[in-house]
Protein backbone atom coordinates (compact mmCIF):
# COMPACT_ATOMS: atom_id res chain seq x y z
CA UNK A 1 0.00 0.00 0.00
CA UNK A 2 1.14 3.72 -0.55
CA UNK A 3 2.47 5.08 2.55
CA UNK A 4 3.68 9.23 2.93
CA UNK A 5 6.80 8.14 5.00
CA UNK A 6 10.40 10.10 5.67
CA UNK A 7 13.47 9.94 7.89
CA UNK A 8 13.56 12.29 10.98
CA UNK A 9 16.09 14.65 11.28
CA UNK A 10 16.81 14.55 7.70
CA UNK A 11 15.41 17.08 5.91
CA UNK A 12 14.56 16.30 1.91
CA UNK A 13 13.52 13.01 2.55
CA UNK A 14 9.60 12.64 2.77
CA UNK A 15 8.63 10.43 0.11
CA UNK A 16 5.45 8.84 -1.18
CA UNK A 17 6.34 5.37 -1.31
CA UNK A 18 4.95 1.13 -1.46
CA UNK A 19 5.09 -0.14 2.58
CA UNK A 20 3.96 -3.35 3.76
CA UNK A 21 0.31 -3.61 4.83
CA UNK A 22 -0.51 -2.96 8.47
CA UNK A 23 0.75 -5.34 10.78
CA UNK A 24 -2.24 -7.28 12.73
CA UNK A 25 0.03 -6.23 16.20
CA UNK A 26 -0.16 -2.52 15.33
CA UNK A 27 -4.03 -3.02 16.76
CA UNK A 28 -6.82 -5.66 16.14
CA UNK A 29 -9.07 -2.30 14.14
CA UNK A 30 -7.62 -2.00 10.68
CA UNK A 31 -9.13 1.08 8.78
CA UNK A 32 -9.44 2.60 5.46
CA UNK A 33 -7.49 6.31 5.70
CA UNK A 34 -9.95 9.29 4.52
CA UNK A 35 -8.09 11.98 5.19
CA UNK A 36 -5.18 13.48 7.18
CA UNK A 37 -5.10 16.30 8.27
CA UNK A 38 -1.43 18.30 7.55
CA UNK A 39 -0.02 20.78 10.78
CA UNK A 40 3.16 22.92 11.66
CA UNK A 41 4.36 19.74 13.62
CA UNK A 42 4.23 17.65 10.06
CA UNK A 43 6.34 20.66 8.31
CA UNK A 44 8.86 20.10 11.27
CA UNK A 45 9.55 16.64 10.72
CA UNK A 46 9.56 17.14 7.00
CA UNK A 47 12.40 19.93 7.57
CA UNK A 48 14.37 17.47 9.31
CA UNK A 49 13.78 19.70 12.86
CA UNK A 50 11.57 16.87 14.97
CA UNK A 51 10.31 13.67 14.54
CA UNK A 52 11.64 9.73 15.73
CA UNK A 53 11.14 6.85 13.81
CA UNK A 54 10.48 3.52 15.43
CA UNK A 55 13.34 1.67 17.23
CA UNK A 56 15.51 -0.12 14.75
CA UNK A 57 13.56 1.95 11.50
CA UNK A 58 15.34 4.59 10.02
CA UNK A 59 11.63 6.25 8.25
CA UNK A 60 8.97 6.87 10.39
CA UNK A 61 4.32 7.31 8.54
CA UNK A 62 3.92 10.82 8.79
CA UNK A 63 0.63 11.89 9.79
CA UNK A 64 -1.40 12.18 13.21
CA UNK A 65 -4.85 13.89 12.57
CA UNK A 66 -6.55 11.09 11.10
CA UNK A 67 -10.29 10.11 9.59
CA UNK A 68 -10.75 6.60 8.69
CA UNK A 69 -13.20 4.09 7.94
CA UNK A 70 -13.61 1.19 9.56
CA UNK A 71 -13.20 -2.11 7.33
CA UNK A 72 -12.59 -4.64 9.80
CA UNK A 73 -13.63 -3.91 13.47
CA UNK A 74 -11.94 -7.22 15.11
CA UNK A 75 -13.48 -9.38 17.74
CA UNK A 76 -13.63 -6.57 20.76
CA UNK A 77 -14.01 -3.15 19.43
CA UNK A 78 -17.77 -2.51 19.69
CA UNK A 79 -17.17 -0.80 16.48
CA UNK A 80 -18.65 -1.75 13.25
CA UNK A 81 -17.50 -2.19 9.88
CA UNK A 82 -18.02 1.35 7.72
CA UNK A 83 -18.29 3.82 11.70
CA UNK A 84 -15.93 6.55 11.08
CA UNK A 85 -12.94 6.65 13.64
CA UNK A 86 -9.65 9.10 14.51
CA UNK A 87 -6.79 7.62 16.09
CA UNK A 88 -5.87 9.05 19.32
CA UNK A 89 -1.92 10.09 18.92
CA UNK A 90 -0.43 9.62 22.24
CA UNK A 91 0.58 6.16 24.29
CA UNK A 92 1.46 6.32 27.75
CA UNK A 93 5.19 5.57 28.69
CA UNK A 94 6.44 1.82 29.43
CA UNK A 95 7.53 3.13 32.99
CA UNK A 96 5.09 4.62 33.44
CA UNK A 97 5.11 7.80 35.23
CA UNK A 98 2.39 8.87 37.52
CA UNK A 99 0.83 10.82 35.06
CA UNK A 100 0.26 8.03 32.26
CA UNK A 101 -0.47 5.39 35.13
CA UNK A 102 -3.69 7.55 35.50
CA UNK A 103 -4.20 7.54 31.96
CA UNK A 104 -3.07 11.51 31.82
CA UNK A 105 -0.97 10.83 29.12
CA UNK A 106 -0.93 14.80 27.89
CA UNK A 107 1.13 15.29 31.00
CA UNK A 108 3.52 12.46 30.63
CA UNK A 109 6.19 13.54 32.91
CA UNK A 110 9.61 11.50 32.13
CA UNK A 111 9.30 12.15 28.07
CA UNK A 112 9.25 8.34 26.79
CA UNK A 113 5.79 8.30 25.42
CA UNK A 114 5.15 7.94 21.98
CA UNK A 115 3.20 9.34 19.58
CA UNK A 116 1.82 8.21 15.99
CA UNK A 117 3.21 9.97 13.23
CA UNK A 118 5.49 11.71 15.39
CA UNK A 119 7.65 9.93 18.15
CA UNK A 120 8.58 6.38 17.34
CA UNK A 121 4.95 4.88 15.90
CA UNK A 122 3.87 5.00 12.47
CA UNK A 123 1.22 7.96 12.03
CA UNK A 124 -2.28 8.13 9.47
CA UNK A 125 -0.38 8.98 6.41
CA UNK A 126 -1.15 5.32 4.74
CA UNK A 127 -3.80 4.01 2.87
CA UNK A 128 -4.83 1.42 5.41
CA UNK A 129 -3.78 1.55 9.31
CA UNK A 130 -4.26 -0.48 12.49
CA UNK A 131 -5.24 0.64 15.69
CA UNK A 132 -5.80 -0.93 19.33
CA UNK A 133 -9.69 -0.63 20.15
CA UNK A 134 -8.89 1.32 22.84
CA UNK A 135 -7.26 3.73 21.15
CA UNK A 136 -9.88 4.44 17.94
CA UNK A 137 -12.33 6.93 18.94
CA UNK A 138 -15.37 6.49 17.05
CA UNK A 139 -16.52 9.76 15.37
CA UNK A 140 -20.43 11.29 14.80
CA UNK A 141 -20.67 9.64 11.03
CA UNK A 142 -22.65 13.01 9.55
CA UNK A 143 -19.50 14.76 10.28
CA UNK A 144 -17.94 13.29 7.28
CA UNK A 145 -14.86 15.16 5.74
CA UNK A 146 -14.87 17.55 8.95
CA UNK A 147 -14.45 14.53 11.18
CA UNK A 148 -10.36 15.03 10.19
CA UNK A 149 -10.94 18.19 12.43
CA UNK A 150 -10.65 15.95 15.52
CA UNK A 151 -7.62 15.82 16.93
CA UNK A 152 -6.36 19.73 16.45
CA UNK A 153 -10.17 19.93 18.25
CA UNK A 154 -8.72 17.66 21.11
CA UNK A 155 -5.70 19.92 21.67
CA UNK A 156 -8.05 22.91 22.09
CA UNK A 157 -10.11 20.96 24.39
CA UNK A 158 -7.83 20.25 26.70
CA UNK A 159 -6.35 23.78 26.28
CA UNK A 160 -9.62 25.06 27.49
CA UNK A 161 -9.68 22.58 30.69
CA UNK A 162 -6.27 23.87 31.43
CA UNK A 163 -7.44 27.61 31.53
CA UNK A 164 -10.24 26.44 33.52
CA UNK A 165 -8.48 24.51 35.80
CA UNK A 166 -6.12 27.52 36.19
CA UNK A 167 -8.87 30.07 36.96
CA UNK A 168 -10.08 27.94 39.13
CA UNK A 169 -7.54 28.70 41.91
CA UNK A 170 -9.37 31.99 42.71
CA UNK A 171 -13.31 33.40 42.29
CA UNK A 172 -13.38 33.01 38.63
CA UNK A 173 -15.82 34.64 36.33
CA UNK A 174 -14.15 35.56 32.88
CA UNK A 175 -15.55 37.21 29.72
CA UNK A 176 -13.02 38.50 27.47
CA UNK A 177 -11.08 36.12 25.88
CA UNK A 178 -8.49 36.93 22.98
CA UNK A 179 -7.45 34.44 20.31
CA UNK A 180 -4.11 35.07 19.01
CA UNK A 181 -3.21 33.34 15.25
CA UNK A 182 -6.59 32.57 13.29
CA UNK A 183 -5.54 29.20 11.89
CA UNK A 184 -6.89 25.74 12.82
CA UNK A 185 -6.22 26.04 16.28
CA UNK A 186 -7.31 29.75 17.27
CA UNK A 187 -10.56 29.34 15.19
CA UNK A 188 -11.16 25.94 17.03
CA UNK A 189 -10.12 27.83 20.16
CA UNK A 190 -12.44 30.24 19.32
CA UNK A 191 -15.74 27.86 18.61
CA UNK A 192 -15.17 26.53 21.87
CA UNK A 193 -14.83 29.96 23.59
CA UNK A 194 -18.28 30.67 21.71
CA UNK A 195 -19.79 27.51 22.84
CA UNK A 196 -19.07 28.57 27.00
CA UNK A 197 -20.77 31.68 26.29
CA UNK A 198 -17.20 34.41 26.07
CA UNK A 199 -16.51 36.97 24.19
CA UNK A 200 -14.06 36.19 21.69
CA UNK A 201 -11.60 38.30 19.43
CA UNK A 202 -9.36 36.95 17.09
CA UNK A 203 -5.89 38.40 16.15
CA UNK A 204 -4.68 37.56 12.99
CA UNK A 205 -2.34 39.68 10.54
CA UNK A 206 -4.59 39.47 7.28
CA UNK A 207 -7.28 42.49 6.98
CA UNK A 208 -9.13 40.20 4.48
CA UNK A 209 -9.82 36.23 3.17
CA UNK A 210 -11.22 33.99 4.73
CA UNK A 211 -9.93 34.22 8.24
CA UNK A 212 -12.16 37.08 9.39
CA UNK A 213 -15.06 35.90 7.61
CA UNK A 214 -15.12 32.59 9.52
CA UNK A 215 -14.41 34.60 12.85
CA UNK A 216 -17.13 36.93 12.38
CA UNK A 217 -19.85 33.94 10.79
CA UNK A 218 -19.07 32.32 14.79
CA UNK A 219 -19.99 35.97 16.32
CA UNK A 220 -16.54 36.79 17.59
CA UNK A 221 -15.03 40.15 16.84
CA UNK A 222 -11.98 39.69 14.38
CA UNK A 223 -8.73 41.73 14.73
CA UNK A 224 -6.13 42.71 12.29
CA UNK A 225 -2.35 43.62 13.89
CA UNK A 226 -1.35 43.42 17.28
CA UNK A 227 -1.99 42.14 20.80
CA UNK A 228 -1.50 45.98 21.87
CA UNK A 229 -3.50 47.62 19.49
CA UNK A 230 -6.24 44.91 20.05
CA UNK A 231 -7.17 47.57 23.12
CA UNK A 232 -8.44 45.25 26.13
CA UNK A 233 -7.83 43.64 29.15
CA UNK A 234 -8.65 39.95 28.46
CA UNK A 235 -9.45 37.86 31.29
CA UNK A 236 -8.28 34.88 29.01
CA UNK A 237 -5.42 35.16 26.38
CA UNK A 238 -5.10 31.28 24.25
CA UNK A 239 -2.10 32.03 22.64
CA UNK A 240 -1.76 30.35 19.40
CA UNK A 241 1.32 31.45 16.89
CA UNK A 242 4.08 30.71 18.78
CA UNK A 243 5.26 33.90 17.74
CA UNK A 244 8.03 35.68 20.52
CA UNK A 245 6.62 39.56 20.40
CA UNK A 246 2.65 37.89 20.49
CA UNK A 247 3.53 35.84 23.31
CA UNK A 248 5.59 38.82 24.96
CA UNK A 249 1.73 41.50 24.29
CA UNK A 250 -0.09 38.68 25.45
CA UNK A 251 1.53 38.48 29.01
CA UNK A 252 1.27 42.13 29.40
CA UNK A 253 -2.43 42.65 27.98
CA UNK A 254 -4.20 39.76 29.97
CA UNK A 255 -6.08 41.27 32.96
CA UNK A 256 -5.18 41.26 36.87
CA UNK A 257 -5.87 37.64 37.46
CA UNK A 258 -5.82 36.11 34.13
CA UNK A 259 -4.47 33.41 32.29
CA UNK A 260 -2.47 33.11 29.24
CA UNK A 261 -2.34 29.82 27.63
CA UNK A 262 0.27 28.99 25.27
CA UNK A 263 -0.44 26.15 22.30
CA UNK A 264 1.67 27.53 19.60
CA UNK A 265 5.33 26.41 19.55
CA UNK A 266 7.68 29.20 18.02
CA UNK A 267 10.46 29.51 15.83
CA UNK A 268 12.86 30.41 18.63
CA UNK A 269 15.66 32.81 17.71
CA UNK A 270 14.86 36.33 17.91
CA UNK A 271 15.53 37.87 21.64
CA UNK A 272 11.54 40.15 21.72
CA UNK A 273 9.34 42.40 24.41
CA UNK A 274 9.83 41.67 27.66
CA UNK A 275 13.37 40.62 30.04
CA UNK A 276 12.20 37.40 32.05
CA UNK A 277 12.48 39.81 35.21
CA UNK A 278 9.83 41.94 33.22
CA UNK A 279 7.85 38.78 32.86
CA UNK A 280 8.24 37.64 36.70
CA UNK A 281 7.09 41.54 38.04
CA UNK A 282 4.30 41.47 35.70
CA UNK A 283 3.06 38.24 36.26
CA UNK A 284 3.88 38.30 40.23
CA UNK A 285 2.06 41.65 40.48
CA UNK A 286 -1.33 40.74 38.95
CA UNK A 287 -1.25 37.07 39.81
CA UNK A 288 -1.42 36.10 36.46
CA UNK A 289 -0.52 32.23 35.18
CA UNK A 290 1.32 31.76 31.52
CA UNK A 291 0.13 28.04 31.04
CA UNK A 292 1.69 25.60 28.30
CA UNK A 293 -0.58 22.81 26.95
CA UNK A 294 0.50 20.21 24.52
CA UNK A 295 -1.79 16.94 23.51
CA UNK A 296 -4.70 15.44 24.26
CA UNK A 297 -6.37 12.32 27.30
CA UNK A 298 -8.97 10.38 26.08
CA UNK A 299 -11.49 12.91 28.20
CA UNK A 300 -10.61 15.35 25.77
CA UNK A 301 -11.22 13.32 22.99
CA UNK A 302 -14.24 12.18 24.23
CA UNK A 303 -15.20 16.20 24.99
CA UNK A 304 -13.72 17.39 21.49
CA UNK A 305 -16.03 15.09 19.71
CA UNK A 306 -18.92 16.85 21.65
CA UNK A 307 -17.51 20.14 20.75
CA UNK A 308 -17.69 19.27 16.90
CA UNK A 309 -21.04 17.70 17.04
CA UNK A 310 -22.65 20.71 18.42
CA UNK A 311 -20.89 23.05 15.87
CA UNK A 312 -22.03 24.63 12.37
CA UNK A 313 -21.23 21.42 9.95
CA UNK A 314 -20.94 24.64 7.25
CA UNK A 315 -18.97 26.69 9.51
CA UNK A 316 -16.58 23.81 10.11
CA UNK A 317 -16.38 22.75 6.29
CA UNK A 318 -15.16 26.39 5.44
CA UNK A 319 -11.94 25.44 7.95
CA UNK A 320 -10.90 22.44 5.43
CA UNK A 321 -9.72 24.80 2.65
CA UNK A 322 -7.25 22.91 0.41
CA UNK A 323 -7.67 18.92 -0.14
CA UNK A 324 -4.94 17.35 -1.77
CA UNK A 325 -4.21 13.74 -3.12
CA UNK A 326 -1.09 11.81 -1.32
CA UNK A 327 0.86 11.85 -4.92
CA UNK A 328 1.04 15.94 -3.95
CA UNK A 329 1.69 15.45 -0.30
CA UNK A 330 4.77 17.96 -0.85
CA UNK A 331 1.77 20.54 -2.26
CA UNK A 332 0.00 20.33 1.03
CA UNK A 333 2.76 20.93 3.07
CA UNK A 334 3.73 23.86 1.53
CA UNK A 335 1.35 26.90 3.20
CA UNK A 336 -0.58 29.43 0.97
CA UNK A 337 -1.72 32.07 2.31
CA UNK A 338 -5.67 31.87 2.40
CA UNK A 339 -4.69 28.31 4.08
CA UNK A 340 -6.25 26.99 7.03
CA UNK A 341 -6.81 23.30 7.65
CA UNK A 342 -5.09 21.61 4.76
CA UNK A 343 -5.84 17.82 4.07
CA UNK A 344 -4.16 14.82 2.28
CA UNK A 345 -7.05 12.74 1.13
CA UNK A 346 -6.81 9.14 0.60
CA UNK A 347 -10.67 7.99 -0.46
CA UNK A 348 -14.01 9.78 0.01
CA UNK A 349 -15.66 10.65 2.90
C1 LIG B 1 0.10 17.20 18.06
C2 LIG B 1 0.12 16.68 19.49
C3 LIG B 1 1.55 16.37 19.90
C4 LIG B 1 2.44 17.57 19.68
C5 LIG B 1 3.87 17.35 20.11
C6 LIG B 1 1.08 18.34 17.91
O1 LIG B 1 1.12 18.74 16.58
O2 LIG B 1 -1.19 17.65 17.73
O3 LIG B 1 -0.68 15.53 19.57
O4 LIG B 1 1.56 16.00 21.27
O5 LIG B 1 2.37 17.95 18.34
O6 LIG B 1 4.51 16.28 19.47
Amino acid sequence: MKAITVEPHRPGTARLEDIPEPDVRDGSVLVEAIAVGVCGTDVEIVEGKYGWAPEGRQRLVLGHESLGRVIDPGPSSGLRKGDLVAGIVRRPDAVPCPSCAVGEWDMCRNGQYTERGIKQIDGFMSERWRIEPEYAVKIDGSLGLVGVLLEPTTVVTKAWEQVSAVGHRAFWEPRTVLVTGAGPIGLLAALIGKQHGLDIHVLDRLESGPKPELVRALGAIYHAGTVSGVGLQPDVIVECTGVGQVIADSIQAVAPGGVVCLTGVGTGGRTVGLTTADVASSVVLRNNVVVGSVNANKRHWYKAGQVLAQADRAWLARLVTRREPPEHFTRALQRQPDDIKVVIQFAQA
